[in-house]
């Protein structure tokens, strides 16, 4: 090897991090910011829809180990001989769940299995093997129907799914291990995450993706009602910055924290600057609107501020730009902002 090139297999001493989900769009990336932070990491994923590409920087490297397994099942037995290896684990990212809200209105009982006994399973673990910080992967959907804007963290909840139920569920449960069993614990309740590796093939994939699909092939983009609606939409470098703050840092203890950007997007504006930025001529349509979907959401950011000194700092258009890239397959991307 040459000076120049990198030794992935050099430093395999940092502190260990589990990260459930790792192998996901979010997940991915925060692995990346593991690393460069200096940590080991443990992904734990069933490869639902999960990617081992999304990890292939990775492959080979000792300071990756990959485990295929459904936390639903439990974590213990699939941890015990990785752990026997590579010592205990310190911390824990869980952003293992089942994503889709629409799923969750279609089969509660998977949704509750997943995303709510499956938060307790990692926790459980997280008790009994002295692990000291879980960050948790938290929704906006926790507030459901929203009457304030910016929605701030102690606004009321109302989730109106399954999915947001057992995001509220979990944070519950994250509050209880805390106070009960002093494993340290953070909420992060994510607004509209965006950027590469989201995947804009599946029916349940954030707008974002699917705009600029529909744009690179030239197709209408479809605006479910007036398109007057707004979104906070933060980009994946960002997130994935307060996640490995939050999850090596000791600030945050049973607090639940907004993460989106402060500033709020229409859909009609959103699908006009995918379009521009593609340089297509795709057209806009407007479809009958979808019963129940919020008009507004946007982030009160200033706990995230005052706890984690964190602010997003990718504007929109260059998250869109990163993301278009990354679809179109350009290198050189700038993927973690
Ligand atoms: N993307 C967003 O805008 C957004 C917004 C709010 C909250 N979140 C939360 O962030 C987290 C990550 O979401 P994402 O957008 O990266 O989605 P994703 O689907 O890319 O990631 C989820 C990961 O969890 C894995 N997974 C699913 N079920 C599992 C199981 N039973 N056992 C083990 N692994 C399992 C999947 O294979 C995947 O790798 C999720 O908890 C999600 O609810 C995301």
């Amino acid at each position: 090897m040459s000076a120049t090139q990198t030794d992935h297999r050099s430093d395999a001493t940092g502190p260990l991090v589990a990260v459930t989900g790792g192998a996901g769009f979010i997940g991915s990336h925060t692995v990346d910011r593991l690393i460069e932070a200096g940590c080991r990491v443990i992904v734990l994923d069933d490869f639902s829809t999960g990617k081992r590409e999304n990890l292939a920087t990775w492959a080979g490297d000792e300071r990756v180990e990959i485990l295929t397994v459904n936390i639903a099942d439990g974590i213990f037995a699939a941890l015990a001989p990785v752990t026997a290896r590579m010592g205990p684990i310190s911390r824990i990212i869980h952003l293992a769940a089942q994503t889709a809200v629409i799923h969750s209105i279609a089969n509660p009982l998977d949704d509750v299995r997943v995303n709510y006994a499956g938060t307790v399973q990692v926790l459980e673990y997280a008790r009994a093997s002295g692990v000291d910080k879980v960050v948790f992967a938290s929704s906006a959907a926790v507030y459901g129907d929203v009457t304030e804007s910016p929605v701030g963290e102690n606004a009321p909840k109302k989730p109106v799914s399954p999915y947001g139920i057992d995001k509220l569920g979990s944070e519950n449960f994250l509050y209880y291990y805390s106070t009960v069993h002093r494993v340290a614990a953070t909420a992060l309740r994510f607004f509209n995450v965006y950027g590469p590796r989201q995947d804009p093939k599946s029916p349940y994939s954030g707008v974002i993706s699917i705009f600029a699909d529909r744009a690179m092939a030239e197709t209408p983009l479809t605006i479910f009602g007036d398109g007057e609606q707004t979104r906070d939409f933060v980009y994946v470098g960002d997130v994935s910055r307060i996640v490995v703050d939050a999850c090596l840092s000791d600030a945050g203890d049973r607090e639940a924290v907004n993460v989106g950007t402060g500033k709020e997007t229409t859909i009609n504006e959103l699908a006009r600057t995918v379009i521009e930025l593609c340089g297509a001529n795709s057209t806009i349509t407007h479809a009958e609107a979808r019963p129940g979907e919020i008009l507004r959401s946007l982030a009160a950011v200033d706990r995230a501020d005052t706890i984690f000194n964190f602010r997003a700092q990718v504007p929109l258009a260059e998250g869109l730009r990163a993301t278009l890239d990354w679809a179109r397959g350009w290198p050189g991307l700038n993927k973690t902002a």
